[in-house]
C-alpha cells in the first residue's frame, strides 16, 4: 500500500495534522528526523488510522502514491530550506511539497520559484487554530498552482474546519506566496484583536473597578452578541481561572509582558512597504513591544499621572456597554485594514484575492474564527470591489451608532491615564478617513518649502512650486 499523504516534521501540529489525515480515511506517510517521534505517534495513535511508518527520507518519498503529497511542518525560516533541500532531490515532476509553516510569504514566493523550475509544485500553505485546529479542523490557506490546488483540495477540504453553514474553512488563496501572505494578515488581525480585548479588560478593570472574574463574566455575555468569536471566548475562561499556587486570579500572576514571534511584525513591515496604512495593528505590535521594555518601564513608575476617580456601581454598568462599543468599532477598522493590506498584496503580485472567500474562510477553525466574518463575507460577496469595510453600508450605519460612545471611553480611557493604542489608533484612522480635509497639505506646504519637493492643486492639473525664498510667485515644477 501507499499513502495518499505524508507528513514530515512532527511536532505537536505536525503530529496532530497527521492524526487529522489518518483520521478523515487517508493513508499517511509520517516521518521525523529523529525517528523516535515517529514511532511515537504510530505506537500512541495508531489505530486511529492507517499510518505508514518512513524511518529514512528515501523511505518517506518512496511510501507515497504518485504525484507526491509530502507536507512539511518544521520551524520557518531555514530549517524550512533544509528539509526541501533534502526532498526535492528525490522527488520528481509533478510531485507537490506543502509547507504549512508560518513562513514569510516572500520565502515561499523564492522557494515556489525555484521548484517550479524542477517541474515540483510547491504549496505555502497557512495553517491556522493551533494544536486543537491542527487535530479537530483548522481554516487552511493553501497558496501555489491551481493545478496543485487540484489534487490537494478535496483532502484539505475534508481535513478543514467546517463553518456553521458546512462550508470547508479552506480556498485556493492564489498563486505562490499568496497563501502564507493572507495566513500572515490573518495573524496581524489576531494581534489587533488581543490588543483590543486587553484594552478593553484594562479599562473595566482600572476605570469600572471590576475584577477579573466579573469582567470574565461580561465577555462571556458579550460572546451571546455580535462579538461572538473564539477569541472573545477563551477571554473570558483565562480571565476566570484562578492560580492554585496563591488561590489570586491567574491573569495577576503572568507576567505582563508580551511576546511574538514574528507574524504580527510582518504584517506592518509589509505594509510599510505597500503604503497600507494598517495603524492598529502596528499599535498592537508596538503595545507587546513595550511591554517587553521592563528597565524603560521601571525607570518611567514614578512619572506624573491623573488621580483616578472611581464609577459608581450603575456608572460602571453603562461604562462596560460603551466599551463593547468601542471594542466592536474598532475591531471593524483593524479588519478593515488588514483586507486593505491583502487587497493591495493582491494587487502587488498579482494574486487575484477572493476578498469574500478568505473572509469564508475565517469563519471557522482559525485563531479569528468569529461571527462577524459571516457579515465580511456579505459585504465582499455583495460587492467585490469594495474599495474599504467601511465603505460597506452595513458596518458605516453600525460605526455611526458606535461612535459617540467610542469617543466616550478613549476620554474616560485619557482622563483616567489608562493607555488605549489600539482604540485611539482606530478612531484616529475613522475620523481621518472621513475628513473633508487632512493636514497633509500643510505637510506638502512644508515640503515644497524647505525641499522644492512641489504639490498639486486642487483646482488645476500638474505640479507647482513657490519661489519661498524669493517674490513667491507661483512655478509650474
Ligand atoms: C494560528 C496562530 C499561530 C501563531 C500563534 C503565535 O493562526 O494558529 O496565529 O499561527 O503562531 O498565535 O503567535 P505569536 O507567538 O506571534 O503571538
Amino acid at each position: 500500500t501507499s499513502a495518499q499523504i505524508g507528513v514530515t516534521g512532527l511536532a505537536v501540529m505536525g503530529r496532530n495534522l497527521a492524526r487529522n489525515f489518518a483520521r478523515n480515511g487517508y493513508t499517511v506517510a509520517v516521518h521525523n528526523r529523529t525517528v523516535s517521534r515517529a514511532q511515537a505517534l504510530v505506537e500512541e495513535f495508531g489505530d486511529e488510522g492507517d499510518f505508514i511508518l518512513a524511518e529514512t527520507a528515501k523511505e518517506f518519498v518512496a511510501a507515497l502514491e504518485r504525484p507526491r503529497r509530502l507536507v512539511i511542518m518544521v520551524k520557518a525560516g531555514d530549517p524550512t530550506d533544509a528539509v526541501i533541500q533534502e526532498f526535492a532531490p528525490l522527488l520528481e515532476p509533478g510531485d507537490m511539497i506543502i509547507d504549512g509553516g508560518n513562513a514569510h510569504f516572500a520565502d515561499t514566493r523564492r522557494r515556489e520559484r525555484e521548484l517550479r523550475e524542477r517541474g515540483i509544485h510547491f504549496v505555502g500553505t497557512g495553517i491556522s487554530g493551533g494544536e486543537e485546529g491542527a487535530l479537530h479542523g483548522p481554516s487552511i490557506m493553501p497558496g501555489g498552482s491551481k493545478e496543485s490546488y487540484e489534487s490537494l483540495g478535496p483532502m484539505l477540504e475534508k481535513i478543514s474546519a467546517k463553518a456553521k453553514d458546512g462550508a470547508p474553512c479552506v480556498t485556493h488563496v492564489g498563486p505562490d506566496g499568496a497563501g502564507h501572505f493572507v495566513k500572515m494578515v490573518h495573524n496581524g488581525i489576531e494581534y489587533a484583536d488581543m490588543q483590543l480585548i486587553g484594552e478593553a479588560y484594562q479599562l473595566l478593570r482600572d476605570v469600572a473597578g471590576y475584577s477579573p472574574a466579573q469582567i470574565a463574566d461580561i465577555f462571556r455575555t458579550w460572546n451571546t452578541g455580535r462579538l461572538d468569536s473564539y477569541l472573545i471566548e477563551i477571554t473570558a475562561e483565562v480571565l476566570s481561572h484562578v492560580d492554585s499556587a496563591t488561590g489570586k486570579p491567574f491573569v495577576d500572576v503572568v507576567v505582563d509582558q508580551a511576546e511574538q514571534k514574528g507574524t504580527g511584525r510582518w504584517t506592518v513591515q509589509i505594509a510599510l512597504d505597500l503604503g497600507v496604512p494598517v495603524s492598529g495593528i502596528a499599535e498592537a505590535v508596538f503595545a507587546r513591544s513595550l511591554s517587553g521594555h521592563a528597565a524603560l518601564r521601571d525607570a518611567s513608575r514614578g512619572l506624573a499621572g491623573p488621580k483616578p476617580a472611581a464609577l459608581s456601581e450603575s456608572e460602571a454598568g453603562a461604562f462596560a456597554d460603551r466599551v463593547e462599543q468601542a471594542l466592536y468599532a474598532s475591531k471593524i477598522v483593524s479588519y478593515t485594514q488588514g483586507f486593505h493590506e491583502i487587497a493591495a498584496g493582491s494587487e502587488e503580485y498579482d494574486w487575484d484575492i477572493d476578498l469574500g472567500a478568505v473572509s469564508s474562510i475565517w469563519r471557522g477553525g482559525c485563531i479569528i474564527r468569529a461571527a462577524f466574518l459571516d457579515r465580511i463575507r456579505s459585504a465582499y460577496d455583495a460587492r467585490p470591489d469594495l474599495p474599504s469595510l467601511l465603505s460597506d453600508e452595513t458596518f458605516a450605519q453600525e460605526i455611526a451608532q458606535a461612535q459617540d460612545d467610542w469617543r466616550e471611553v478613549i476620554i474616560a480611557a485619557t482622563r483616567q491615564g489608562v493607555a488605549v493604542p489600539g482604540f485611539s489608533a482606530a478612531l484616529a484612522y475613522y475620523d481621518a478617513l472621513r475628513a473633508e480635509r487632512l493636514p497633509a497639505a500643510l505637510t506638502q506646504g512644508q515640503r515644497d518649502f524647505f525641499g522644492a519637493h512641489t504639490y498639486r492643486r486642487v483646482d488645476r492639473e500638474g505640479a507647482f512650486h513657490t519661489l519661498w525664498g524669493g517674490d513667491r510667485s507661483e512655478v509650474p515644477a
